[in-house]
């Protein structure tokens, strides 16, 4: 059953601003573009590269909506998870999110 797991408090993700939470076993890369938050799975499906920060802690490349994995280059939507640029083929999870008491939540 799916329910909404608090992840931080909205002023600790203001715009411009990413992190990465361990939920449940998983590793959500979430992102504050323009006011407005999304949530994906922090694992690229083409070879399993971690998507919003680079080997040195880094952001990685962000093209609007766009999250490039820093390993080959493949794009994902990051408010669809779809893919956008190959070598991935698959999607990647991506996940609903809101704002509610001051909390930032994705639905898990
Ligand atoms: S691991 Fe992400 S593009 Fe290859």
């Amino acid at each position: 059953m799916l329910e909404w797991v608090t992840l931080c408090a909205s002023d600790e993700l203001p715009p411009g601003q990413r992190e990465v939470f361990g939920v449940n076993g998983r590793w959500i890369a979430v992102f504050n573009i323009g006011g407005a938050i999304y949530a994906i799975e922090d694992l690229c499906t083409h070879d399993g590269n971690v998507l919003a920060f680079d080997q040195y802690d880094r952001p990685s490349k962000l093209i609007g909506y766009e999250v490039e994995c820093p390993r080959h280059g493949a794009r994902f939507d990051v408010r669809s998870g779809k893919v956008t640029r190959r070598p991935a083929e698959v999607d990647v999870p991506f996940f609903e999110t809101r704002v509610e008491h001051g909390n930032v939540q994705i639905l898990l």
